[in-house]
């Protein structure tokens, strides 16, 4: 407890990400966000732990590691300088940024496993799955695509491998009280709706938590043909971090339990069943929140490589300061729900909110300071009703924003703040300062007038401190403020502190206006030529060393011979129903052309019926038909996952594609 202000600890996360050579403006989000949420705590005078960091194990990583050629480790070495780099130009004010490659998280990881499996909450068995024995990989029946190997398309086998399994049944019921109990732990709350009645409700399979099929991972301890295998490795990171278990455990004893766990949606799942049964089986606390946003998407798709629709958020830093980007982050849409992101609503922002809105605001309040006072700022004199209303927007606004952001409604608070904005602008049309300045009667009433509006720019500033960091420093040294005093967050819940006689100094504009048709076409050409020097940097088939096929093989590149066999074509599909005594696949009609077929395929998880149908899709068209589940399939639908499958979407096609239509 902060002995001045009498304010707590406050531990906020966000997840570790997996080390991505491709970093877009989705990533920037949740880290955004909770930079955000940690600094307006810390504004408020919390004694904030804001950590973040990489995960940085599993077999993707290994593989990724092995096609460039380099190890694991030097891999996402290289990976973690960017991020860490993207995070510094962002000003994400991270307390600690933890990778899980680290020993001292490793260390206290292999003493989790340890004291569950003493405890015999983790026990051996046996994992039933399907192995591919070119790739040798392990796949879940929930995995294959169509029936075959999800990486090389071929035949799969059924196998047995030996893993370790996490008794989360044994602790469902217990988290079961707890969620109904604690109707804050999941928000928004209708994700506690969605995991209670998808996952917890119909019955939770133990979890299987080692693999003996790669070794990029923490090694068991005790049994050393085992990794321990992705979320008990990346979900302790929230207390290795802490010390939790080691000899300088302060920071657990100060901060456990997190104040909120920020996640993705897709990822609520792992936080809110596995994390919480791991900490109880630790006997530990229970986070106090977990909190799951929404995608930023584009054209209705999550960001993602594999897509092809990334944005950069170092480009869009480097164009338009990253005050810009995060004040779209945070503006444009709800936290909990997703919001598409383009090019042009972030600029249109950038016109109306920055530049018009606020950039107007300052300067022409420390212009007319200029202009009728010489630059000092004067004493406020009597205020009549227009005054007292711009007073009483000002003095409600800190608690406004306050229980706003503790909700994480990000957007609503800055719409909240841009309300004085925008109050301010409209009480400088109507109180009419020009005029004023022109009589001595007006002169008086002009001292209230332009003493509001210099009180309210610095309050503003204050509040959009823990969502532009840089801006606020502007703002202060245009209208002369150099008592830190008066940017905390005690000097903004009245309205007043401003001290008469502080000399204004015009800077240069805030945010300058965006020619937009001009800017969309620069980056529409900034988007081309950064597309053609990837493709320029990639090996050109001519001038690579003529090769055998089987030597192609071996080093893992197809052949330009070898991709000419794939017969890839645009297919429409008409109709969609599932497969009898199947809880995965679905039977679809699919329109290739002039002809119709059948198709097969395992997406139900991931697709309802009605979502499919109208998609237009890429189908895998010259596949050697197979029967599954006594249906003949014509073809195979192509589609992308992340890493543990949780999300798999369809390949769809941009624009106006016909049906038929080849892809190569
Ligand atoms: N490594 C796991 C998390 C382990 S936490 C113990 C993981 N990593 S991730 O890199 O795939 O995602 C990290 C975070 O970025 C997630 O919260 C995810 O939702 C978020 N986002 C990735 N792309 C995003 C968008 N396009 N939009 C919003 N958030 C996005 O999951």
């Amino acid at each position: 407890m902060c002995e001045k202000c009498g304010k707590g600890k406050f531990y906020v996360t966000t997840p570790i990400y997996y080390p991505s050579d491709n970093l877009h403006i989705g990533h920037a989000y949740c880290t955004t966000a909770t930079d955000t949420l940690a600094r307006f705590k810390r504004l408020q005078g919390y004694d904030v732990f804001f950590l973040t960091g990489l995960d940085e194990h599993g077999q993707k990583i290994e593989r990724k590691a092995q096609a460039k050629g380099v190890t694991p480790q030097a891999y996402v070495d290289e990976i973690c300088v960017a991020t860490k780099e993207l995070w510094k130009i962002m000003d994400i004010s991270y307390d600690d940024f933890i990778r899980t490659t680290e020993p001292r998280h490793q260390v206290v990881v292999q003493k989790i496993f340890k004291q569950l499996y003493d405890q015999g909450d983790i026990y051996k068995s046996e994992y039933e799955g399907w192995y591919c024995t070119p790739c040798e990989s392990f796949w879940t029946e929930h995995q294959l695509k169509d029936g075959k190997c999800p990486d090389c398309g071929r035949a799969v086998e059924k196998a047995h491998e030996e893993s370790y399994f996490l008794k989360l049944s044994k602790y469902a019921p217990r988290l079961i009280e707890y969620i109904k109990s604690h109707p804050d732990f999941i928000q928004p709350e209708s994700r506690t709706n969605e995991m209670l009645n998808n996952f917890l409700l119909p019955g939770l399979e133990d979890l299987c938590v080692s693999r003996t099929s790669f070794n990029w991972g923490v090694p068991v301890t005790f049994d050393d043909k085992h990794v321990i295998y992705v979320w008990v490795d990346a979900l302790s990171n929230y207390i290795t971090a802490l010390g939790y278990l080691s000899e300088d455990d302060s920071k657990f004893k100060k901060y456990w339990p997190a104040d909120v766990h920020i996640v993705g949606k897709e990822i609520v799942r792992f936080h809110t069943i596995i994390w919480p049964i791991i900490l109880m089986a630790l006997g530990l606390p229970l986070p106090k929140q977990v909190f799951g946003h929404g995608w930023l998407v584009m054209d209705g798709q999550k960001m993602s490589k594999s897509i092809g629709n990334v944005v950069d958020p170092v480009v869009l830093c480097d164009r338009y300061g990253s005050d810009a980007i995060r004040y779209f982050l945070m503006r444009e849409m709800p936290f909990g729900a997703d919001g598409n992101f383009t090019n042009e609503a972030l600029l249109v922002r950038i016109n109306s909110d920055l530049a018009n809105d606020l950039g107007n605001l300052v300067s022409r309040t420390v212009a007319m300071i200029e202009k009728y006072y010489g630059g000092a700022v004067p004493k406020m004199g009597e205020t009549e009703e227009v005054d007292k209303n711009l007073i009483k927007v000002a003095e409600e606004l800190p608690a406004k924003v306050d229980d706003l952001i503790s909700r994480m409604q990000f957007s609503t608070a800055l719409s909240e703040i841009w309300k004085l904005v925008g109050e301010c602008n409209r009480y400088i049309d109507l109180t009419q300062p020009w005029v004023l300045g022109k009589s001595e009667e007006g002169k008086a009433r002009l001292n209230t007038v332009m003493y509001c509006l210099a009180e309210c720019c610095r309050i503003v500033g204050v509040l959009i401190t823990p969502f532009m960091p840089k801006t606020p420093a502007r703002i202060f040294a245009q209208l002369g403020i150099t008592d830190e005093k008066l940017s905390s967050w005690d000097a903004v819940e009245h309205f007043g502190y401003l001290v008469p006689g502080t000399v204004v100094h015009k800077g240069e504009a805030l945010f300058p206006r965006i020619d937009i048709p001009k800017e969309m076409e620069a980056l529409a050409a900034l988007n081309a030529a950064q597309k053609a020097a990837k493709e320029a940097a990639a090996p050109k088939a001519e001038e690579k060393p003529a090769e055998k096929p089987e030597e192609a093989a071996e080093d893992g590149f197809a052949s330009i011979d070898d991709f000419a066999k794939i017969k890839l074509k645009v297919a429409l599909i008409q109709a969609a129903e599932p497969v009898k005594k199947s809880n995965k696949l679905l039977k679809l009609t699919v329109k290739c052309g002039e002809e119709v077929r059948t198709v097969v395929s395992g997406i139900s998880p991931y697709y309802t019926c009605e979502e499919l149908v109208g998609k237009k899709v890429v189908l895998l068209a010259n596949l050697k038909p197979a029967k599954l589940k006594g249906i003949l399939s014509e073809g195979m639908l192509l589609a992308g996952a992340n890493e543990d499958d949780s999300v798999v979407k369809l390949l769809t096609v941009d624009g106006d594609l016909p049906d038929g239509a080849e892809i190569s």
